[in-house]
C-alpha cells in the first residue's frame, strides 16, 4: 500500500487525455500532473532536448511531490526519454507508446495501422521499434501531422482550418487502406471527431491512453502500490506557463473542474 500520488507529464494540456484514464480507472489515486506549457510544443524540438526536459521534470516529480510513480504522458517525450529515465529512477516509469501499439494491434482487422504522430516522434523511428519488439506481425504507416498540436493548445478542436489541415495531413494514411488510427500524440484524441471524419467510420480511432491507465493499474497491483487511504484521490495540476489559461482550457479538456493549478519556473 502507497498512498503517495502518481506524476503524469506532458508539453502541455495532451497528457491530460492520459489523466483523464486514469481518473476513471482509479479513482482513489491522487495524481499530480506537470503540464510544460512554458516550453511547448516538444513535437518540432531536437530530441536531445526534449530528453533534458524529461529528466528535470521526473525529478522534480519524484523530488519535490514524492510520487510514486511517474506517467510519461507525451509521445515525443515517451520516445525520447524513457528508457533513459527508468534507468535514472527507482520509481516504475510507464510510456504510452508501449501501451498504444498493444491497443493498435488488438483493433486491427486487415493488418494495416496507421500511426500519426508530432514529427519527433515518428523521426524517432519508436513506434516501428515498439511494433517489431512486439512481433506484432502489422504493417504501419507513421505520419507526422506538424500543426495539430498547436491548434488543441489554442482550444480550437473543431473548426474549419482543423478539418482543412487533417483532409492534408492524413491524405497518405487514408491512402495506405489501415483499418486502424493510433493516435500517436497525447493531444489527439481532443481531435477525435475531425479526425474520425476525414478518415471515415471505417477507420478505428485508438488512443493510447486507456491502455496507459490498464497497465498503471496493473504495476500499482504487482507492486502493493496501490493506494490505501478510502475516499477519491486528490488531482493537484502544475503548469510552467500560464495558470489561468491553464485552469480554462484544462476544465474545458479534462471535462471536470481543475481548480486549482500551481505555477512553477524553470528559472
Ligand atoms: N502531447 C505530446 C505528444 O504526445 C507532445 C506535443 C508537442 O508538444 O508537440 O507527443
Amino acid at each position: 500500500m502507497d498512498d503517495r500520488p502518481i506524476g503524469v507529464f506532458d508539453s502541455g494540456f495532451g497528457g491530460l487525455t492520459v489523466a483523464k484514464a486514469l481518473i476513471d480507472l482509479l479513482p482513489g489515486e491522487e495524481i499530480v500532473y506537470f503540464g510544460d506549457s512554458a516550453r511547448y510544443p516538444y513535437g518540432p524540438r531536437h530530441l536531445d532536448e526534449v530528453r533534458s526536459f524529461s529528466r528535470q521534470i521526473t525529478s522534480m516529480l519524484v523530488k519535490r511531490h514524492q510520487v510514486k510513480m511517474v506517467v510519461v504522458g507525451c509521445n515525443t517525450a515517451s520516445a525520447a526519454a524513457l528508457d533513459l529515465l527508468r534507468f535514472e529512477h527507482d520509481v516504475p516509469l510507464v510510456g504510452v507508446i508501449e501501451p498504444g501499439v498493444r491497443a493498435c494491434v488488438a483493433a486491427t482487422r486487415n493488418r494495416r495501422v496507421g500511426v500519426i504522430g508530432t514529427v519527433g516522434t515518428v523521426a524517432s523511428g519508436a513506434y516501428q521499434r515498439a511494433v517489431y519488439l512486439q512481433r506484432a506481425g502489422v504493417r504501419l504507416h507513421a505520419c507526422a501531422c506538424p500543426g495539430f498540436v498547436e491548434f488543441v493548445e489554442r482550444g480550437e478542436t473543431d473548426t474549419e482550418q482543423v478539418h482543412v489541415l487533417s483532409e492534408r495531413l492524413l491524405a497518405p494514411v487514408k491512402e495506405a487502406g489501415v483499418d486502424t488510427l493510433l493516435l500517436g500524440c497525447t493531444h489527439y484524441p481532443f481531435l477525435a471527431r475531425t479526425i474520425g471524419e476525414v478518415m471515415g467510420r471505417d477507420v478505428v480511432l485508438v488512443s493510447s491512453a486507456d491502455e496507459t491507465a490498464f497497465e498503471v493499474r496493473a504495476i500499482l497491483e504487482e507492486t502493493g502500490q496501490v493506494r490505501r487511504s478510502a475516499g477519491k484521490g486528490a488531482h493537484r495540476f502544475v503548469s510552467s506557463g500560464d495558470v489561468g489559461w491553464f485552469r480554462e482550457m484544462g476544465s474545458r479538456l479534462l471535462g471536470r473542474e481543475v481548480d486549482e493549478v500551481e505555477q512553477w519556473s524553470w528559472a
